[in-house]
């Protein structure tokens, strides 16, 4: 919502509308406490499905698109949950352990159906690009990365970096399209890196040809003895909390006319977002950065061009998610999950119809994902 310079100034002493950065303490504060309001409902709506409410997705969904509107177009501050989803934190990524744990490294034999596992297109956990007429999953995640590659200028001979790589599916693919291009991931998963070194012994993947390296490690301490061409990572930023400290990162890793990529889920509102309900159940300190926070976070790096991208594209791709894990019930109700499968089950329906349900709201237009190409300054 934009507002005239007035307007602007007489809306830093009105709670809860508008800007919550720019608010004076008083109103800062009375928006927190509306805050905790709003979380409350959310976490009763969550936890009452999870329990066993027998609600029909229908209604959710109805219940979804009748107020993510009203909260992304006026009313964004009551969103930011925690007061640490506003500001960068300590380190560049809190909690990595309990993410790993809730998330990523949940069975994989749940995991790699849902997002689907092709000869070329290994389980890829982000948005899959529909707006230029994909049929389906396997083909939106192909032109996804056909596009990045454009954007990105892959040039034959490049060494890159994929900074959070999941299961390899950016660099299998980008492998079999340049045959001279050496690749390097690093993803703190075990089972998805576990995944990788099978896909690294078997002939018929590209992650065997001898031009990929596996790094098995967190983001906070890594370190590399090289330097890169490009650096691209997908899907990771919103588990990183101190962007000015991971670019600085980023640039003492990047060759000196080298170009970082960076594709997370953004929204397009004045304060950052997140979820209580996505913080206890899916991920952990996850937030979601708003479209203009990476450029206002440049030191080390400067953003040279930005997109963003509808966030229809994410709906789409949360709906195959979604009818992946329910075709898939007979087999992954019978895998551990550490806890009775009918609440992890709710659990996960949930988080999928939630955010694929926000993606859609607004025409795609408030919550969508966001790239951004970076090079020294
Ligand atoms: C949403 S997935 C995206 C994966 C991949 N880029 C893709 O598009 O399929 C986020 C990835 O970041 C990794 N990740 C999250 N926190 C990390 C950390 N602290 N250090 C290294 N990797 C991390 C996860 O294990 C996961 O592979």
């Amino acid at each position: 919502m934009t507002t005239t310079p007035v307007l602007h100034d007489i809306e830093r002493y009105i709670p809860v509308i508008g800007d919550v950065n720019q608010k004076n303490a008083i109103a800062y504060q009375l928006t927190r406490g509306a805050v905790s309001t709003v979380n409350a409902v959310q976490m009763a709506v969550a936890e009452s499905y999870i329990n066993g409410l027998e609600v029909p997705d229908s209604v959710l969904k109805a219940l979804f698109n009748t107020c993510m509107p009203v909260f992304f177009k006026y009313f964004p501050s009551l969103l930011a949950p925690y007061d640490w989803v506003l500001k960068e934190t300590n380190q560049l990524a809190e909690g990595s352990k309990d993410l790993m744990k809730v998330q990523y490294d949940m069975p994989q034999a749940m995991l790699n159906p849902m997002l689907g596992d092709w000869d070329l297109i290994y389980p890829k956990y982000s948005m899959g690009l529909w707006q230029k007429g994909a049929a389906n999953l396997e083909e939106s995640q192909k032109h996804m990365i056909d596009d990045m590659i454009e954007k990105m200028d892959i040039q034959d001979g490049d060494n890159i970096l994929d900074f959070g790589c999941g299961w390899g599916c950016v660099a299998n693919y980008i492998l079999s399209k340049f045959p001279n291009v050496r690749f390097t991931g690093l993803n703190l998963s075990h089972w998805q890196c576990e995944y990788m070194r099978a896909k690294m012994q078997d002939p018929k993947s590209y992650l065997s040809s001898g031009r990929f390296t596996l790094y098995e490690g967190d983001m906070n301490t890594a370190e590399f003895t090289e330097k890169f061409d490009k650096i691209l990572s997908v899907g990771v930023f919103c588990h990183v909390g101190n962007l000015t400290n991971s670019f600085q990162k980023l640039a003492s890793f990047l060759k000196e006319n080298g170009v970082v990529f960076i594709h997370i889920i953004t929204v397009r509102t004045p304060n950052n977002i997140s979820s209580p309900f996505t913080h206890k159940y899916i991920f952990p300190h996850g937030r979601y950065w708003n479209y203009d926070a990476v450029p206002s976070h440049n030191k080390d790096l400067k953003t040279v061009n930005r997109w963003y991208l509808n966030g229809i594209n994410y709906h789409k791709t949360f709906a195959a998610w979604l009818e992946n894990f329910d075709a898939n019930q007979d087999y992954i109700k019978q895998l551990n999950y550490g806890i009775d499968y009918a609440r992890f089950r709710r659990i996960w329906r949930f988080y999928l119809l939630w955010l694929g349900t926000n993606f859609g709201t607004c025409d795609g237009e408030y919550n969508g994902n966001g790239q951004y190409l970076m090079v020294h300054t």
